[in-house]
């Protein structure tokens, strides 16, 4: 049972456990081919600080596109989910949310917040704020993965409901199995009738897309290259990190833009920590980052084969961006 202000914040990915998967997965990514890394490993302090500073940047359109949609249907979600709990997945810094948290107290129906992140230092920043902005509320921080982590997110109060929100378009990082699996589990954690909020890029023109992933300022470039400082220290690996160049490209195919790291000349790597030595040819490219981008049609078809209903949909004016509510059926 949720307790008014009470905060609580459980480790579900402990610094071991992110250890092991890190190691799992650069093993696997340094050795494949093409070579590939996951983007769930951007995000140590440095790299939350960087996404950050993306919202702010002028080419990255999502954030504050998201935000408008938000701005406009709160109200609305608010009145007609009831939930009384609001669990966000890969919640960051909550900075969007707060706007969730605003309509769903003045509609009087809230008393807890459950933001679960890989990213501790950002969960922690977020829950420090959210606790100063909102004593009354129980906060139940959870770090985990949210692929791997949703059995163990708190349940429902009795008789309460709950709703789920994946904004940012996250759900865009995903490639289509990891996706489908990921929809199919969140609606296994809830019951019938509990509901999902989710945020998705809409595909539009690549001129607007590209520099979105590409700005001028060079933020998405360091944001992609910090993966490589990550490595480096956890894995005691010695990328020479401006060696490497960012790539983003729209890939009209598949509907996605991919971030990637050029080596700029030919390299040996070494990944001390798991005994591993690397080439890399001169131009060679690396797999960092899909964000897919959708039409509206395949996101309701992704998610009815989940077992969600689409409810309701808001639509920024560019129809560059889509904020979904769906029930679990
Ligand atoms: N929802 C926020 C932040 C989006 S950035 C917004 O809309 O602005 C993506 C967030 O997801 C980061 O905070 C990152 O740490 C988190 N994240 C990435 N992969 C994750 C995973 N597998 N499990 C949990 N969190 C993850
Ligand atoms: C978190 N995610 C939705 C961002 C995106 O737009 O795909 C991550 C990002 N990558 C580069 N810029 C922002």
């Amino acid at each position: 049972m949720s307790t008014p202000g009470l905060i609580q914040l459980d480790v579900h990915l402990t610094d071991a456990d992110a250890d092991a998967a890190l190691r799992a997965d650069v093993a696997r990514g340094l050795t494949a081919r093409p070579k590939e890394l996951p983007p769930k490993w951007f995000y140590d302090a440095r790299g939350s600080e960087l996404f950050e500073k993306i919202t702010e940047l002028p080419e990255y359109y999502p954030f504050r596109t998201e935000r408008a949609l938000l701005t406009d249907s709160v109200a609305d979600i608010a009145r007609s989910s009831g939930a009384d709990t609001v669990v966000e997945l890969g919640s960051g810094s909550s900075t969007k949310t707060r706007l969730l948290l605003d309509a769903f107290a003045a509609a009087g129906t809230l008393r807890r917040y459950v933001p679960q992140d890989v990213s501790e230092s950002a969960l922690r920043g977020a829950v420090d704020e959210l606790h100063r902005d909102y004593p009354s509320l129980a906060l139940h921080g959870v770090v985990g993965d949210f692929t791997r982590d949703l059995d163990r997110l708190p349940g429902a109060d009795p008789g309460g409901k709950r709703m789920i929100a994946f904004l940012g378009g996250t759900i865009g990082n995903l490639l289509p199995g990891p996706r489908h699996e990921f929809l199919t589990h969140v609606r296994g954690v809830l019951a019938p009738g509990e509901q999902l909020l989710l945020g998705t890029g809409l595909a539009t023109d690549p001129a607007v897309m590209v520099p979105a992933y590409d700005d001028a300022a060079g933020i998405t470039a360091e944001f992609n290259r910090n993966v490589l400082y990550v490595l480096n220290r956890e894995l005691g690996a010695n990328f020479e990190v401006d060696a490497f160049e960012h790539v983003a490209l729209w890939d009209a195919a598949n509907e996605w833009i991919e971030m990637r790291l050029r080596a700029s000349r030919d390299m040996h790597v070494r990944v001390r920590a798991l005994d591993l030595d690397v080439r890399f040819l001169a131009g060679e490219e690396m797999a960092t980052e899909i964000s897919a981008k959708f039409r509206t049609e395949v996101v309701d078809e992704f998610v009815t084969a989940a077992g969600f209903e689409p409810t309701r949909r808001w639509i920024d004016p560019d129809r560059r961006f889509a904020l979904s509510l769906l029930t679990a059926i």
